[in-house]
């Protein structure tokens, strides 16, 4: 009895001392209490080796680790949040995170990651948020997300994608954001988003991408908002939309001269439409979104003629809220497009036009019409007057 008990103090103490023996790293401060660990901006080359056991949340920031070695943090095996933004990582190794079964966040934003390697993140089963941004990831390699089916928002943005593969997204079974944004893309795999059952937003916005693929896109049965801003499109052909679920679409800050009246006819629900900032001189009544409630034309080069006339009269009788104002004729040059009445958008004589053209000075908002323009114009006035 006497020896039992002698022999449990002795037990306590050694694991008193175990405990104080993994008490905060010197570089570290920690919270007891909070059960986290920071160690913020000391330079460390690696993973300090003494941290807790139960540690929750630890932050790495600002430090320079180069590389993450398998099981780089199996000693902590309770995390639930890791902090490795800006720790000049090049490479995560296979197996690097594999312990880490509790990992709900991992933030890798801003390193120096150039490919994503199949088993980069292995281990990681309960992860929610992934942030990869501000690297310089150019290849991910088949099967790199393979073990993170509990992944809800996985952001890339600022990286160094050209293409993307076909199922490069494989097993992000509840995948409800992708962020791309900010790369260079400027092809897309046919089945690059196949598998992505449950993904409702991607972002896809300032990349390289010249036209819309289609065929891509379509694969992707649950996606509300769809953001393709500042990519270089010049047009839209017909039923290259086609997006079952998709309300809120932008296209703005692209160089569109052009888009087919059919372009959305198999986007049903969309009642959201950012074409601003393009070079659209009229639009043609759009099929098929008969939810339609906004249409942001704000910084085209509109030209409110008999051929927007179409346009106005079924924003009109559907409702629909129209953005952007008219560039020209003259005496609707800055007239919100919404506040001019259909009847006044006419074609005019060639001889008015003529008249026109000669006392317009030529100025960046309402450049001088073309040869084709004037032609336009009048076949326009023969037409209506038919
Ligand atoms: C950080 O560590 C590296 C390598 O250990 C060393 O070369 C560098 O001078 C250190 N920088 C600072 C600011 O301490
Ligand atoms: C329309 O587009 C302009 C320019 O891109 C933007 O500032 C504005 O917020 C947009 N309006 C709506 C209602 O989306």
């Amino acid at each position: 009895m006497v020896l039992f008990s002698a022999a449990s103090i002795l037990l306590v103490l050694a694991m008193s001392s175990i405990v104080e023996a993994n008490t905060c790293p010197k570089e570290c401060s920690c919270d007891g209490r909070k059960l986290t660990v920071t160690c913020v901006g000391k330079n460390l080359t690696e993973v300090p080796q003494t941290i807790d056991e139960i540690t929750l949340k630890l932050d790495l920031r600002n430090n320079n680790l180069q590389e993450l070695p398998k099981g780089a943090f199996s000693l902590t095996p309770y995390l639930t949040h890791l902090t490795l933004q800006r720790c000049n990582i090049l490479r995560v190794k296979e197996g690097a995170f594999r312990s880490l079964g509790r990992l709900v966040s991992l933030n890798l934003a801003y390193n120096k990651i150039d490919v994503l390697y199949q088993e980069s993140f292995d281990g990681l089963s309960a992860l929610k948020e992934l942030q990869l941004d501000h690297n310089r990831v150019e290849e991910i390699r088949p099967g790199a997300f393979t073990q993170l089916g509990f992944l809800n928002m996985l952001a890339l943005t600022h990286n160094q994608l050209v293409y993307i593969p076909n199922m490069a997204f494989q097993g992000l079974q509840n995948i409800k954001w992708l962020r791309l944004s900010r790369n260079s893309l400027n092809n897309l795999a046919p089945e690059a988003f196949t598998g992505l059952f449950t993904l409702s937003r991607l972002s896809l916005d300032h990349n390289e991408l010249q036209f819309f693929h289609t065929q891509t896109m379509s694969r992707l049965p649950e996606v509300t908002r769809l953001d393709m801003s500042h990519n270089p499109m010049t047009y839209l052909g017909e039923e290259s939309v086609s997006m079952v679920k998709l309300t809120h679409l932008y296209l703005d800050h692209m160089s569109l001269q052009d888009l087919s009246d059919q372009a959305l006819s198999r986007a049903p629900l969309l009642s959201h439409l950012d074409l601003s900032h393009n070079q659209l001189r009229y639009l043609e009544p759009l099929k098929g979104p008969y939810e339609l409630k906004s249409l942001n034309l704000t910084g085209n080069p509109l030209y409110c003629n008999c051929f927007m006339r179409p346009l106005r009269e079924w924003a009109r009788v559907r409702n629909v809220k129209l953005l952007g104002a008219c560039v020209g004729p003259p005496h609707l040059s800055q007239e919100p497009l919404q506040s001019v009445a259909p009847l006044d958008l006419r074609c005019r004589s060639r001889g008015e036009v003529l008249k026109e053209e000669f006392e317009l000075e030529p100025t960046e908002s309402a450049p001088p019409h073309s040869e084709a323009q004037t032609e336009r114009e009048v076949s326009g006035e023969l037409r209506l007057r038919c």
